[in-house]
């Protein structure tokens, strides 16, 4: 899990570079380096440790208008200096810093060998390195470094963010770019390159995604982007719709409490996007393809994957096969039925690595896909074939919460259009109501977090809708509070897990589905009987008076998730903030995952 900026200035850029990364590092980060290139020379800093320790590092009278930097939390292993990026080639003639799968590293590596390179570790940014190094000295001076660059590019293969900074130059930083992320900011003074745009977007909303292929460098003063055969390809800065008030914490001690709360805005928003007052806004050749697809299959990661469980209910209805996948797993095993498929991938950040691999085995078959992503400058929505933004708003707390709200709103919203519903605008109306109840009486979750935050286990259970719900509010639980929970199908609890649940074990009982509710019921006596610490959280017409919540406003069962989200998420906040934790950034996790080898 990583982070990278490059910037060059008119002016000095050791603080926003630092600053930069401050926004792109993880609770854990375990090797920082920063180098700063002019033409006189290049310094390199790296340690083993995060900013704080790279501040260390850095001598005060070190600075420039020319930077290349990289945050990392290594997932698999220890850290040792020599691979912290960026890393130099052995001649010492480029730094890279790269980001993506080279499958033919090793190729490369062995290539590399035979002619005399020596590798110092097994990172394959060195091999990237030396086979830059290798193309500007077999071009000597014949070639530009962005042909020796172009040269080097030609021979990768898989994908990549590749940044490079030519040490006797230390004007410029070059890039290429095939399927990973990557976006080119222009700010007032400077421009940056970098893998994450919430990295400068309090700086500029100025933003140019670089198609795959392209290849390029940034100047103190412009961009130039070039196709592969180093034709110059214009390349214009779009402004990004994101607000100042979005992006700022306010009076909020969290960014996770404020996106919780942003939710009722978040439905409005999707509201006032996909209908126009008498009919639905969606484009009709997307309707139209969703229509004739014989097979539509989601394919997503985490509380993506549980919205589009969601989804999976509501797209059902029609007389279509719907799967749902995780990515990470259908990527091994890519399964479709039909002849006629429409993929569907959800994702907030656009940049799951899991996910954009998934969209090129779709593209290699020829597939078709609907993004559905929060983030327009990501790889995902500018790659696919539909596109259907989340208009959340940036969510800068790690743990997703007003997305996941997003998600359902817009996948309940689709599935109002495809069946030319209007009635759902209202239904989606009363969402928001209860949604300002849910706000108005968190206190009442938050004391159900004071008595179950010391527990070491928590149960969820649910079935239909509310197991959809129950599974997104155990992850949210535990990827917050590290408390190990789970989520349970309510009637599949009776099968062995019940073993696990004791007078000490509190087991939150989701009941809104009303398909479901007295089934349900019946479980929670069983689980009461083993003296279980049952909660239950129900929605009218289905409360009892002994229930611990009951949210008085009606809504419709098929939007009981967006609700009873929100209870889990005050929930998961809650209890992180009275166990002291790192509520906006959870250990071992990351806006947007990346490769499990740290890329
Ligand atoms: C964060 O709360 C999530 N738990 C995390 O699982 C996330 O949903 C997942 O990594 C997928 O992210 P994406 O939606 O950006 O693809």
């Amino acid at each position: 899990m990583s982070g990278f900026i490059c910037r060059v200035s008119n002016n000095l850029v050791k603080e926003k570079v630092l600053n930069s990364l401050e926004l792109l590092r993880y609770q854990d980060d375990d090797s920082t380096g920063i180098i700063f290139a002019s033409t006189k020379g290049c310094h390199r800093y790296r340690v083993v440790g995060d900013i704080s320790d790279l501040r260390k590092e850095i001598p005060e009278d070190v600075d420039g208008h020319v930077a290349m930097a990289h945050t990392r939390w290594s997932t698999y292993a220890k850290q040792i200096v020599e691979k912290v990026y960026p890393i130099c080639s052995e001649n010492r003639l480029v730094a890279v810093i790269v980001h993506g799968l080279i499958d033919n590293i090793l190729t490369i590596k062995r290539r590399l060998e035979r002619q005399g390179y020596k590798f110092e570790t097994t990172s394959a940014n060195e091999v990237v390195a030396n086979l830059i190094d290798f193309y500007v000295q077999e071009g000597g001076s014949k070639l530009t470094y962005l042909q020796s660059l172009n040269k080097a590019v030609h021979y990768l293969e898989g994908s990549y963010a590749l940044t490079a900074l030519f040490i006797g130059e230390g004007d410029r930083i070059y890039f290429a770019k095939k399927e990973t992320a990557m976006v080119i900011v222009k700010t007032d003074d400077s421009f940056v390159i970098t893998n994450d745009f919430n990295a400068v977007v309090q700086e500029s909303r100025l933003y140019y995604y670089p198609l795959d292929g392209a290849i390029g460098y940034i100047s103190k003063d412009d961009l130039f982007v070039f196709d592969r055969d180093l034709e110059r390809i214009t390349s214009q800065f779009t402004k990004a719709t994101i607000t100042e008030q979005e992006l700022e914490l306010g009076h909020y001690p969290h960014y996770m409490l404020k996106e919780i709360e942003e939710s009722p805005r978040v439905v409005r928003r999707l509201i006032n996007q996909y209908f126009d007052g008498n009919k639905y806004r969606f484009d009709n050749a997307l309707i139209d393809r969703i229509m004739e697809a014989d097979n539509i299959v989601f394919i997503a990661a985490g509380t993506s994957y549980n919205a589009a469980l969601v989804g999976q209910r509501y797209l059902r209805s029609f007389n279509k096969k719907v799967d749902v996948f995780i990515a990470s797993e259908w990527i091994y095993y890519p399964y479709q039925s039909g002849d006629n498929p429409l993929y569907i991938l959800i994702s907030q950040s656009g940049e799951t690595s899991d996910v954009l691999k998934c969209m090129r085995i779709i593209r290699s078959y020829g597939g078709e896909i609907l993004a559905i992503t929060n983030t327009e400058v990501s790889t995902l929505f500018q790659s696919a074939d539909y596109r259907l933004l989340l208009h959340a708003g940036p969510e800068i707390s790690v743990a997703s919460t007003k997305a996941y709200i997003a998600q359902i709103t817009l996948l309940s919203l689709l599935y109002a259009r495809l069946l030319n519903k209007v009635t759902t605008i209202a239904a989606l109306e009363k969402v928001i109501n209860a949604l300002n109840e849910m706000i108005e009486r968190r206190h009442e979750i938050e004391k159900i977090a004071s008595m179950i935050k010391n527990s070491r286990d928590v149960f969820f259970l649910g079935r239909g809708f509310d197991y959809d719900l129950a599974i997104e509010a155990q992850l949210k639980l535990k990827e917050t509070t590290y408390i190990h929970s789970e989520a349970y199908a309510g009637g599949e609890i009776l099968h062995g897990p019940l073993a696990l649940i004791d007078d000490k074990t509190p087991v939150i009982v989701f009941l809104s589905d009303n398909s479901t509710v007295s089934a349900m019921r019946e479980v929670i006596v069983h689980i009461k009987d083993r003296g279980a610490n049952v909660i239950i959280v129900s929605a009218e017409p289905f409360t009892l008076p002994e229930d611990n919540f009951g949210l008085v406003t009606l809504v419709k069962s098929y939007h009981s998730p967006i609700l009873f989200a929100v209870f889990g998420q005050y929930l998961a906040y809650y209890i992180a903030v009275g166990l002291g934790r790192n509520v906006d950034r959870p250990r071992g996790l990351n806006k947007s995952v990346q490769d499990a080898n740290g890329k």
